[in-house]
């Protein structure tokens, strides 16, 4: 798969996402429970979700708004049930409805504007069609260290990427990452910061109540040695 890949974004968004396996037991479950209905992944990135559950026969829709990704995505899922869309998640429509949506990895957190995203995803499912969002986790406390790099190598060139640090400030979390390339006789450093907007569940939940969604359930995924946990919560499309 990789050894196609020459786009850094693409390059960056595998090592820093790519290899992180503990909430994939929850959306197969989840997908399983949904049955046949088309299942929506919301900032799809390269497709480590919508992959997967492409993988067991799922069909997908997986909406993201990075033109790289998106493409890398739609390389990698030739002959899968899989439409990619390239948009943003706070103003997209489908041509159909969905039974299942799907929010991994704190992407709710990123989204700029909040409200006009919930009104889209509730425009996208049935009714009583689930959203899923996940949100970081309680377990989640600042640091300024620098963690383990994850690390990989291609085409020659080295890139490593290190959690620096992770600030809380007002109404946002900040995770810093130092990024390292190296080619064997030169390289380049940068900081990369991804900043969410601090989010708790029931915060979110009241926010779906208001775009036309009944509160279900909130579900979590536990931390791993590499991953901060995160909290899922679960929302039930109503007819308007
Ligand atoms: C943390 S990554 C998660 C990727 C993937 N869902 C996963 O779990 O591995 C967040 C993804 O959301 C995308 N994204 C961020 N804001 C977006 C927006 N407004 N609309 C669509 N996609 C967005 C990013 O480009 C990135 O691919």
């Amino acid at each position: 798969m990789g050894a196609h890949v020459s786009v850094a974004s693409v390059i960056w968004h595998d090592l820093e996402c790519g290899a992180y396996r503990a909430d994939l037991p929850l959306w197969r479950e989840l997908a399983r429970s949904q049955g046949t209905g088309t299942i929506l992944e919301i900032g799809a990135g390269t497709g480590r979700v919508t992959l997967d559950l492409a993988r067991s026969a799922h069909a997908m829709i997986a909406v993201e708004r990075d033109d790289e990704l998106a493409a890398e995505l739609t390389r990698r899922s030739r002959g899968l049930p899989v439409e990619v869309v390239c948009a943003d998640a706070c103003y997209f429509e489908l041509e159909a409805r969905v039974s299942l949506c799907i929010v991994a990895m704190q992407t709710v957190q990123l989204l700029a504007d909040r409200p006009a995203f919930l009104r889209c995803a509730h425009a996208s499912l049935t009714a009583g069609g689930v959203l899923a969002l996940a949100v970081l986790g309680l377990d989640v406390q600042p640091f300024e260290v620098e963690l383990d790099a994850d690390v990989v190598e291609h085409r020659g060139v080295r890139y490593a990427s290190a959690p620096t640090a992770l600030r809380e400030t007002g109404e946002q979390v900040a995770l810093e990452r130092r990024r390292t390339t190296f080619d064997g006789s030169a390289g380049s450093v940068s900081l990369d910061v991804t900043t969410l907007a601090r989010l708790e569940p029931a915060t979110l939940a009241a926010e779906g109540i208001a775009a036309g969604f009944a509160y279900r359930d909130l579900l979590s995924v536990p931390p791993s040695a590499e991953h901060v946990g995160s909290q899922v919560v679960l929302l039930e499309a109503i007819p308007r």
